[in-house]
Formats: C-alpha cells, structure tokens, sequence
C-alpha cells in the first residue's frame, strides 16, 4: 500500500497499516480528530492562527511556515527577498574564499541539511572551479566546545598563510551569524571567539552578515550590532519557529552562499503543501503520516521512531528530524492545560551503517517503535560493484550489481525483517535527491508534527521546556563571571 504524487514521491505504509499493525478500526476512533485536526490546518493557512498557540512571552503568535513555500509579493519568502538573497549569492561566488555558518537548533540544523545534500563531505576539498566559484563551508557555534572551535581558527590561519604564499592575498572569510533571538550562547561565545581571533590575524579579511528576528522596535543583540557595524542583514520572520527556518533566510542564506536551487527547493515545499490540503486522508501525506504514528504510539505502544535514511549525506536529514519531533511534541501539558506528557521519542539512524549496530534492538527489542525509512530511488552518481576478484567466490557474488541496487536491497530485506516480526516500519520514497524533491520531502515530515499536535491536543509550536535550564543556567554564569573577575 502506498501514496504516490504526480512527482513520484511516494510514501509506501504496508508495514504500518493493515491486520495487526494501525488498523481500520483505529481510523474510525481517530475519525473526527482528524477532520478537526484538517480543518486546524486550513485555518492555520488562511490565517496563521492555531488554537491555544502562545510565543514565549506568553503572547498569541501567528504561526506562518505554511506561507514559506509561496514567494509573492508580501509574504515572508517574496520576488523581493529572493533578489535579496541572490545579492548574497552575487556577494560570495567569486570572491569570498571561506563561510562559516554560526548557529544551533533551528538556526544550524537546516542549514546543514542543505550542504551535505548538496556539496557532500569534500566541498571543501575541491579547487574553487570545481566548486563553481563558491566558498568552502564550515559549521560553528553548534555547541560550545573549545577544541573544535579553536581548531576553526587554526585551520582558517593555516588557510591564510597558505594562500599569501601562493597568491599573495588575504584570505576572506564571512561569518554568516544566525540567532532569532540574537544572544544564545552557544552561537554567540563562538561567534565573539572566532570573530576576535580572525581579526586580529594579518592574513584575514572577515566580515559578517546577520540573521535575526527583523522587529526594529525591540531589537536583538544581533540586530542592534549589525546595524552600528553596517553589517547586511537577512531575516528570522516572526511566527516561524526554529525547526521551520530552513525555508526562510536561515536555510537560504546558506543555500545563495553555496549555489543550491532555492526556487526548486520552495516549488517542491509548495506542491506538497497543494497534495497535503487534499479532504482525502489516503492522498494526503502529511495527514495520513500523522495519523499512522500517532494512532501506532496511542494505541499499540510504538511511540519511539527511528528515522533511517538510506544514505550517508542524509544522516542530517535525520538530525533535523530529531528536533522537529521532539520539540514540537514533546509536551506535558495539552491545550487545556491538563497534564499528558505527550511525545514520541525520536532517533537517529542511518542505513545501512546502523544495520550493523541499532537493528538488532529494532528486530528483537522492545515493541516500541516505528522505523522511517528514506530511500532514493534514482542516484545522481552511480558504481557498479566490479569483479576484481573472480577467484573470491563471495565477493564474485556480489559482484555486477551497482551499488545503490545493493543500498535497496539492504533497505528492502530490512524492512521485510522487521515487518517478518511484527516490527512497525514505512518508508519514503524520493525519485532523486534533488531540491524539489528534498523540499517535497522535508515540507511534508513539517506538516506532519502540525496534524499531529492537533491530534494530541499539545501546541506543536512552542518550546516551553527549554526555558527551564535556561533559567538555571543564566544566575550560574553570572556567579562563574563574578569569580573569574575577582
Ligand atoms: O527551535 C528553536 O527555537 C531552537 O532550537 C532555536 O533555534 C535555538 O535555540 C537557537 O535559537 P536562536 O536562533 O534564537 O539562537
């Protein structure tokens, strides 16, 4: 059984759906939560309500990633701002050598999405013509350790001295700073710490541009510095919460600083948008997702899901996928307030790669999960398996097949394994890892947690349990500055 669209995504839910697995039965119980839940939906993208949505100041807040997809005039991705991010683009390709892109949550994970699906793990690696003139790319402000970032900065003034030998020029690197609320400390420790460091090194030219939330009447941090230094600024909108950035300026910042096609990337958001406002729950994706893993959690206990894309440059599709999950659902109180400690557990797994470490669990564990299995089907660049060694009778077997024939079969005898043994499993199906279809893909898993939050009753949108440490941890660094200053 699967729901295939017009572009060949297809979403193949055999393992999931039928005689004991999510049943007939549980669609009849869930039947009017799931037209409420649609009908959420169609108000949420008319107008941007959502019942019972608050921001974290205890306002009522809009909730606008569904208008994402749509550039027009007067909406947050418009002709205009896609000319912005092509002066960006313009900016970059040809004359800055090095972005390093600082952010965490939803201002990294998106965007790291984005580059492992398109430049992979050697971008950096190639000469700038086989990079089309853009820069290298490096991660910072993810976490706040001191080695990585202080073997950055090594790496970067090694960077330097090596092309002042060779081309008697300074290396010129662009810090792409990216907070909404433009303080975090994660992103900002690194930022002032790679920022200091660079500057004061000869051999380096840095400059910065800015994303963060626009409102001019209470401006961040960030905002605030970036319009004394002059430095560009890109948007975080109001009412698009870290875990959907990656179709706003947080994503496409980083898309214009690496050639990646925003435009296909957005069609392929909005037409699955269009297939996801279908009445039909067996035509509509993200509907009928919603309702398989949280009728499988609710009502047969498979409340963990393992995301397992086939691929190595998808692990952080997974990743990303680990926070949209767990912070727009993890929820303890529902919208009236009453306690549920509702949320399905997400994991991170790759195949086959974790074929050989997690699936013994997946087969033999605990009936508590669901697997989510992302397959391509075609492959941009393909290997036949060669048979070097005909007197290797195994390895002459497995020989003649390419090596993404051999990736499905894994995939495929996977997944009949663990349906073999009463393990929950569905897969998606992207025809070829494009943007269009990565948009499609990535859309859809958003739309997804929105039905799902209204299934549950919880407010998908808010993030009130990360507040909690927060309030811990501010006094004690307060305390640690004190004792360092004394
Ligand atoms: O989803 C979220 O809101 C978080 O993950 C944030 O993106 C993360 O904490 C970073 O916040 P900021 O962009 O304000 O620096």
């Amino acid at each position: 059984m699967s729901l295939k669209l017009k572009s060949g995504f297809t979403f193949d839910y055999d393992n999931l759906y039928g005689e004991g697995k999510v049943t007939e039965d549980d669609l009849k119980f869930y039947e009017k939560d799931l037209k409420k839940a649609h009908e959420a939906m169609k108000v949420m993208r008319e107008t941007g309500f959502i019942r019972a949505h608050l921001s974290k100041d205890g306002e009522p807040e809009k909730v606008l990633f569904s208008q994402l997809p749509y550039v027009e005039e007067g909406h947050l991705n418009s002709p205009s701002s896609l000319k912005h991010l092509q002066e960006l683009t313009d900016h970059v390709k040809d004359n800055v050598d090095v972005v390093v892109s600082m952010g965490i949550g939803g201002s990294y994970l998106g965007n790291k999405v984005l580059f492992d699906v398109h430049c992979g793990s050697f971008w950096n690696e190639l000469s700038k013509e086989e990079r089309n003139g853009f820069p290298q790319v490096y991660f910072s402000g993810n976490n706040i350790d001191p080695r990585s970032t202080g073997d950055l900065i090594h790496h970067l003034e090694n960077e330097s001295k090596i092309l002042q030998y060779h081309e008697k020029r300074n290396l010129k690197v662009l810090l792409l700073v990216i907070s909404k609320s433009g303080g975090t400390l994660d992103t900002m420790s690194n930022f002032m710490v790679v920022y200091d460091a660079l500057q004061k090194f000869p051999g380096i030219d840095v400059e910065v541009v800015a994303v963060t939330d626009p409102n001019t009447e209470n401006p961040t941090l960030l905002k605030k510095l970036a319009i004394e230094k002059g430095w560009p600024q890109y948007a975080v909108p109001d009412g698009v919460g870290g875990r959907f950035t990656i179709f706003c300026e947080v994503g496409l910042t980083l898309a214009a600083c690496i050639g990646f096609d925003i435009q296909s990337f957005l069609d392929g958001a909005k037409d699955m948008d269009k297939a996801c406002q279908n009445d039909d729950i067996w035509q509509n994706p993200a509907m009928l997702n919603a309702f398989l893993k949280f009728a499988a959690s609710e009502k047969h206990g498979r409340d963990i899901e393992v995301m397992m894309p086939y691929g190595d440059y998808l692990k952080s599709v997974s990743e990303w996928y680990i926070q949209l999950l767990a912070e727009s659902l993890g929820k303890q109180f529902n919208k009236e307030g009453k306690e549920v400690c509702y949320g399905r557990t997400p994991l991170v797994a790759v195949g086959t790669t974790d074929m050989h470490s997690q699936t013994q669990q997946h087969q033999e564990g605990k009936l508590n999960k669901v697997v989510q299995f992302v397959k391509i089907d075609k492959w941009a660049n393909d290997l036949t398996i060669p048979n070097v060694f005909p007197e290797a009778k195994k390895l002459a077997d497995i020989s003649g097949v390419t090596m993404s024939q051999a990736l499905e079969v894994a995939r495929q005898s996977n997944a009949d394994a663990l349906a073999s043994n009463k393990r929950y499993n569905a897969c998606f199906t992207l025809p070829e890892l494009t943007p269009y279809h990565l948009g499609e893909l990535l859309y859809m898993l958003a739309m997804s947690v929105a039905y799902e939050g209204e299934l549950a009753d919880v407010d998908a949108f808010n993030q009130p349990g990360v507040e909690s440490y927060k309030r811990i941890m501010g006094p004690k660094l307060a305390a640690l500055k004190a004792k360092n200053n004394k």
